[in-house]
């Protein structure tokens, strides 16, 4: 028989009150932006899941193909028995390519969308049946704790997908050193990083042919009508994403092709034609530099993965400190 997902609510549920706030902050900012969690919806998620299918998308199946070849040797870093945890889990899929070598007894998934989550915890229990399998409904980005009952042991927290290019690499290490501070001795983190690149791959990877990632982007729009009743017309908008060279990151944002007004509750927000909403930044890196942010943060580097074509990394950072010892 399946044991049951233990559920942890971590209080996403004023997730709604803070997706207002932050729009209207958002834009009402110069330049208009808005953090990219808020794609996240249950369809933001769903489009986000069809995205890793694009051709253009090499780093779903290239993180995919690291991890499948590198589990075993992942799997000896870390020793078994340990809580795993999975940030921003998603759809629990790339866990799978861990979960069989590395067996782990406790899996906690984090993320900040509530039904997607429960769906993929439940199915996750259902085909590990060894493994005692927890939900937290949280917004890891605001808090990072365990849930009661579910601390207090090894961690090895499970940051795939280069999530952590969503913040500027200053943020970047204030997160990574929270979240030392948050799991006990002996823990590590095994992060996805996407790697800087020709840029023509790079755009092709954020702006798909099938037009999915301009759907994931417009959404934000689509979710602002759904859950805060704004007054916007999402066709007057149009999808961009481009390689920003000289800050290493890919940014997202939605044009207005006119000058037009968004209006929510008894407040309008003006563009011109042209403005943008910056909806996303997605950071690349190379291998010495993430390596080096990551001592900053406290870690030792301690293990890294790529492609042959080296599109992509897996890092492994140990919370045990660069030893001072003389051996
Ligand atoms: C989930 C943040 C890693 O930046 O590649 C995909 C999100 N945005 N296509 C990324 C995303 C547009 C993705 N991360």
């Amino acid at each position: 028989m399946t044991q049951a997902v233990r559920f942890h609510d971590q209080h996403v549920d004023e997730a709604s009150a803070s997706f207002l706030d932050d729009v209207m902050a958002g834009l009402s900012a110069r330049p208009k932006a808005l953090s990219p969690k808020y794609f996240y919806d249950q369809r933001g998620s769903q489009l986000f899941e069809a995205i890793c299918r694009q051709p253009e998308y090499y780093l779903t199946r290239t993180e995919e193909g690291i991890l499948a070849a590198a589990a075993e040797e992942i799997a000896a870093i870390v020793g078994p028995e340990s809580l795993l945890v999975e940030l921003g889990s998603g759809a629990s899929r790339k866990v799978r390519l861990l979960l069989e070598a590395m067996r782990p007894s406790r899996y906690l998934g984090v993320d900040i969308s509530r039904d997607f989550l429960l769906q993929s915890t439940r199915l996750l229990a259902a085909d590990y049946p060894w493994l005692e399998v927890h939900a937290a409904w949280a917004d890891f980005s605001q808090r990072l704790c365990l849930p009661a009952g579910v601390e207090g042991r090894r961690v090895v927290a499970f940051f795939p997908g280069s999530s952590i290019g969503n913040f500027e690499p200053q943020e970047a290490e204030v997160f990574l050193s929270r979240l030392r501070r948050a799991m006990p001795p002996g823990s590590g983190v095994l992060i996805g990083v996407d790697l800087v690149k020709d840029r023509g791959v790079l755009e092709a990877a954020y702006d798909d042919a099938a037009g999915v990632t301009a759907a994931f982007n417009l959404n934000l729009l689509e979710r602002m009508q759904r859950e805060l009743g704004a007054e916007v017309e999402v066709g007057n908008f149009r999808h961009l994403a481009f390689f920003n060279e000289a800050a290493s990151r890919i940014e997202m944002h939605l044009v207005s092709q006119c000058a037009q007004v968004i209006g929510i509750d008894s407040r309008r927000f003006a563009f011109s034609r042209g403005e943008t909403l910056h909806t996303e930044n997605s950071c690349k890196y190379r291998l010495e530099g993430f390596q080096a942010l990551a001592e900053r943060a406290g870690y030792r580097p301690a293990a890294v993965w790529t492609d042959t074509d080296r599109l992509f990394s897996v890092h492994y950072l140990s919370t045990d400190a660069l030893s001072t010892d003389a051996d």
